[in-house]
């Protein structure tokens, strides 16, 4: 079998330098909000040249929280994509406000910055790009549009961390910028975990206090929070990774040079766009045929993923916001042709060997 992602042995490499962590946190006898969140949060946001970094429960809450946090609810509307995992929507409606779709980019799957700016209403108080499989949105474009409008910019980097467009990284573009450390993602931890960075003190302060129930001092309650708190032994563990991802990014890359070589005049690869450091969360390959290569896929014990197969718009909760199939073609094709490849950086080299000739004696 070749997996989609082997935390197994990536957790092999790693596992004395993590039960050494987990020994010390589990005798220190602090398991929420202690040092390790703390150092945790420092080293992240000294990563991506930001001045503060918040850690929460999970990506989503890490997008909640940026939205509720830039007063952002009731009434407001966000733009985003119809292209990405349901959680980004959801954070949304979790505020009050109203999710507004503009469809994707055929290449990059993320935001069609063209068609960004007829969805703007007196409405609109966001903009919300998603750097899908660790490719980043065109920022620059999105920055400039923002600027010109007065609208704020929340990035959802689940996907993406250590992603960058010309040289900066993803997340230190917007107000704020959203991280996911589900175990899969590219840096993941053993649990939920999720962070959000920015160059905002004060409104740092107030997301410290909205993950804590509101409050900044102990049983003082200042407004209403919830219960979203990055645990000691996930940022214990994230610390171990952290040292490690850039590393793990440039072996993702190189892996999906090989997959390139292989494939590409056979089936659509990921598109790198001009100055984007693409960090391959997926490997998302694209092509009519596409039901056929997963079934030959599976049939030769390789697993691949549909990411997406329903767009947004189209999901049955979100039925109520009045979208209907056609109104992004983009998204909609899409959906019926990208399937995602086996990915981690310790992915071996004749594993993709195998997986491309199935594909390429398919097509
Ligand atoms: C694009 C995107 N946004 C948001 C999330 C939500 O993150 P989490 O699962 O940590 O809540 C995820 C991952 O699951 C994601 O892929």
């Amino acid at each position: 079998m070749i997996p989609m992602v082997d935390l197994k042995k990536q957790f092999q490499e790693i596992k004395d330098e993590v039960f050494d962590v987990l020994a010390k946190i589990l005798e220190s006898s602090q398991y929420i909000l202690g040092p390790n969140v703390s150092e945790f949060e420092k080293k992240v946001a000294d990563y991506h040249g930001v001045q503060e970094a918040v850690g929460v429960a999970s990506g989503t809450d890490a997008l909640h929280l940026s939205i509720d946090a830039l007063g952002i609810g009731k009434g407001d509307e966000v733009i985003t994509t119809p292209f990405t995992f349901f959680a980004t929507a959801e954070a949304i409606l979790y505020t009050g406000a109203q999710p507004v779709f503009v469809d994707v980019d055929p290449d990059t799957f993320t935001i069609d910055v063209a068609q960004l700016e007829k969805k703007i209403t007196e409405k609109t108080k966001a903009i919300l790009p998603v750097h899908l499989f660790g490719h980043m949105a065109d920022m620059g474009k999105i920055s400039d549009i923002a600027k010109k409008y007065s609208l704020k910019v929340i990035e959802d980097c689940a996907q993406s961390f250590g992603a960058e467009l010309n040289g900066k990284k993803a997340g230190s573009f917007g107000d704020t910028g959203c991280f996911s450390f589900y175990p899969s993602k590219n840096l993941g931890g053993y649990g939920d975990g999720g962070l959000i960075i920015l160059n905002d003190p004060v409104m740092a302060d107030t997301i410290r206090k909205l993950r804590n129930h509101g409050s900044g001092r102990s049983y003082i309650h200042e407004r209403i929070g919830v219960n979203s708190r990055l645990d000691e032994i996930q940022a214990g563990i994230l610390l171990v990774k952290l040292k490690r991802i850039d590393d793990y990014n440039r072996k993702r890359r190189l892996k999906a040079a090989l997959y390139n070589e292989l494939l590409s005049d056979k089936v659509k690869c990921p598109v790198e766009k001009n100055g984007a450091y693409h960090v391959y969360h997926q490997y998302t390959i694209i092509s009519q045929r596409r039901d056929e290569i997963k079934k030959q896929l599976k049939e030769n014990g390789v697993s691949s993923v549909i990411y997406y197969p329903v767009p947004l718009h189209l999901q049955e909760a979100l039925k109520f916001l009045g979208y209907k199939n056609g109104d992004f073609p983009v998204a909609e094709r899409v959906a019926g042709e990208v399937l995602s490849l086996p990915m981690y950086p310790e992915l071996e080299e004749s594993a993709i060997i195998k997986i491309a000739e199935i594909i390429r004696k398919v097509v």
